[in-house]
């Protein structure tokens, strides 16, 4: 019945657009028939004159189209027909009903990052937030308010060089509200909490162009729902979010490059200055990868691990005096401003890991401890698969070891975000420059790689951090004990469907 009356209408708006399509152009946008195959050039002339003064719109023959559609994720990335860049808030909410009117599918799109393969269902509009970075702290520097097209690096250095800091993801390339919508982890979790936890207010255009603001006072329940599952519900145009004064000047940080006969060695005490360090929110995080360093060997992999901690090297050192022990290819260390830490680690705006246009097939779960015999399975399943395939030779293993004292501290009941009790995470990149041929290879490793770390979780049912996700897990595993209500909101507040690009939150199957 649903099928037939669905149909129905499809054909009776088929019929309409029949009937109503005229050369006339829809000058307020606002037309009431839908026009497939509308260019770029036609929305610029109906669109553009609404937008402010500085906004753009183009389609693929602009010079400019290449550089802003650039992504990071080259595997079942989205299909954008044209770009519209808002030099406003107040654009946004003129360019959802313009779309909503002519039946363009719209993205927000911020730094690109977005993981994916959901997003590869998209075509339409790409709605940049690239213009909207501006940054205003408030008075009394309890929180400041992000436009929505802000990113880390940006946020962590106007920050820092105002005497504050807040939460942000580790890597400064990616958007805040990419990662934030969905928790975002990061070097000050450990003091604060995520990103979510820090959000005071969202200012939000719904699927049908109304602004609204989502606060405790306005809308909490979408609050929520947007602390965790946000990229659901609708398009932030700017945020409240808490800051705090910068009271930790230097960061010591720690690199090791160790061969992979250390591995055993280095994950037993990996698990001991868990114990010992009890997550202290100063030991910020601990990440590393399996992968090849041409540097060391062009053949081989190697482990390369890196410390970062909110303090001195001679309050750190306690906590790597066991890891000094382990004989190292390379050692590098310094004492340095906060600010400086990405670069330090691997995590640079600039730096490869950040590097857009590869293919990056996946999988990730969180885990409790880190697990030796399945790391080693791990690591020589990495071995054989790029000796067996040197195409993917830059693919790594990445696995993080953040703070979580902030987060468990936060009552769980505030959000959506549905894993604060799990404490590792884990992501299989297989990268490659685009080349379909190796997909089928890449999935069954990246599988693989999951199903090692899954048997050696101790029991831990599979879960996924929604901004790692590959796209292809089950949602209970990426909402959750969330999900349920999340259903219910997600029909409430976006009932067609407009935000279902970034693992959506879709209805629960029939009879479920
Ligand atoms: C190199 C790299 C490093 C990473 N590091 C971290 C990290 O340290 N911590 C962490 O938690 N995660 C990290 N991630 C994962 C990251 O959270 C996601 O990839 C995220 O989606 C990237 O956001 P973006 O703005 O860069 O990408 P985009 O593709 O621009 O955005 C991703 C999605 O977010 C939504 N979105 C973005 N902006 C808005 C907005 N203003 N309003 C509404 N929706 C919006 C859209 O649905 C969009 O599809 C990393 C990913 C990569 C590739
Ligand atoms: C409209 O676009 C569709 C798919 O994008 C294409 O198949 C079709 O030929 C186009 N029609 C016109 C009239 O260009
Ligand atoms: C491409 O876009 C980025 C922002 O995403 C910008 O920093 C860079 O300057 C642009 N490059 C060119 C050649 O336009
Ligand atoms: C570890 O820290 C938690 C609080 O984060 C505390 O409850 C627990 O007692 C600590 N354990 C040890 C062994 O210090
Ligand atoms: C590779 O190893 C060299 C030392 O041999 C080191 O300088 C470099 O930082 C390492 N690169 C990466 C990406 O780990
Ligand atoms: C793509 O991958 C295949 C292997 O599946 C390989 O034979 C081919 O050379 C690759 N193409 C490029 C351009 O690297
Ligand atoms: C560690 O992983 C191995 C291999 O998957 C598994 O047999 C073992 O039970 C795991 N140990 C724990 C404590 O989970």
């Amino acid at each position: 019945m649903t099928r037939f009356s669905s149909f129905a209408a499809f054909g009776l708006l088929l019929v309409q657009s029949l009937v109503t399509a005229s050369p006339q152009p829809c000058l307020n946008g606002l037309c009431s028939y839908t026009r497939l195959n509308i260019t770029s050039q036609q929305v610029s002339r109906e669109l553009g004159p609404q937008l402010s003064h500085g906004s753009s719109i183009y389609g693929p023959d602009d010079p400019r189209f290449a550089n802003a559609t650039a992504r990071y994720q080259a595997y079942q990335s989205p299909t954008i027909k044209m770009v519209v860049q808002p030099a406003s808030e107040a654009d946004i909410p003129k360019i959802v009903k313009y779309s909503n009117a002519n039946s363009i599918a719209f993205l927000t799109v911020n730094r690109a990052h977005g993981l994916t393969a959901t997003l590869g269902k998209f075509s339409g509009m790409q709605i940049d937030m690239g213009l909207l970075r501006d940054i205003t702290i408030q008075k009394g520097g309890k929180t400041g308010i992000f436009q929505g097209g802000t990113y880390d690096g940006q946020v962590i250095d106007y920050l820092y060089d105002h005497g504050y800091v807040t939460t942000t993801g580790s890597c400064a390339c990616v958007g805040m509200l990419g990662p934030g919508l969905g928790g975002g982890h990061g070097r000050y979790q450990g003091f604060y909490g995520m990103i979510s936890d820090n959000i005071v207010k969202l200012n939000v255009v719904l699927h049908d162009g109304q602004a609204i603001t989502v606060s405790e006072q306005s809308n909490p329940d979408l609050l929520w729902a947007m602390k965790g599952a946000g990229h659901n519900f609708g398009i932030v145009t700017s945020f409240e979010l808490k800051i705090y004064p910068r009271i930790v000047d230097t960061w010591y940080f720690k690199n090791y490059v160790w061969k992979q006969d250390k591995l055993e060695t280095m994950f037993s005490e990996l698990n001991k200055l868990r114990a010992r360090a009890n997550g202290t929110r100063e030991l910020a995080v601990n990440y590393g990868t399996y992968g090849v360093n041409s540097t060391i060997s062009t053949t081989e992999a190697v482990i390369w691990w890196s410390f970062t901690y909110a303090g001195p090297q001679h309050e750190a050192q306690q906590y790597f005096d066991a890891f000094d022990k382990i004989p190292a290819e390379y050692v590098e260390d310094g004492n340095i401003p906060y600010k400086g830490i990405p670069d330090a680690t691997g995590s640079g705006v600039d730096q490869p890991l950040c590097a857009k246009g590869f293919e990056h097939v996946h999988s990730t779960t969180y885990l409790d401890t880190w697990n030796v015999t399945s790391q080693r399975d791990v690591f020589n399943l990495f071995q054989s698969k790029i000796t067996e395939q040197p195409l993917v030779a830059g693919s790594i293993i990445m696995l993080e070891d953040y703070s979580t004292i902030g987060v468990k501290a936060v009552d769980s009941k505030t959000s959506a975000f549905p894993w604060r009790n799990r404490n590792l995470l884990t992501v299989t990149a297989v990268n490659f420059p685009p080349n379909s041929s190796l997909d089928a290879f890449a999935t069954e490793w990246a599988t693989q790689t999951l199903d090692l770390f899954n048997q050696g979780s101790g029991g831990l049912a599979p879960s996924t951090y929604v901004n790692y996700a590959a796209g292809n897990e089950p949602i209970e595993q990426m909402y959750g004990g969330s999900l349920q209500k999340l259903r219910s909101l997600k029909a409430r507040y976006d009932p067609l469907g407009k935000f279902n690009y970034y693992n959506p939150i879709t209805p629960a199957k029939h009879g479920n």
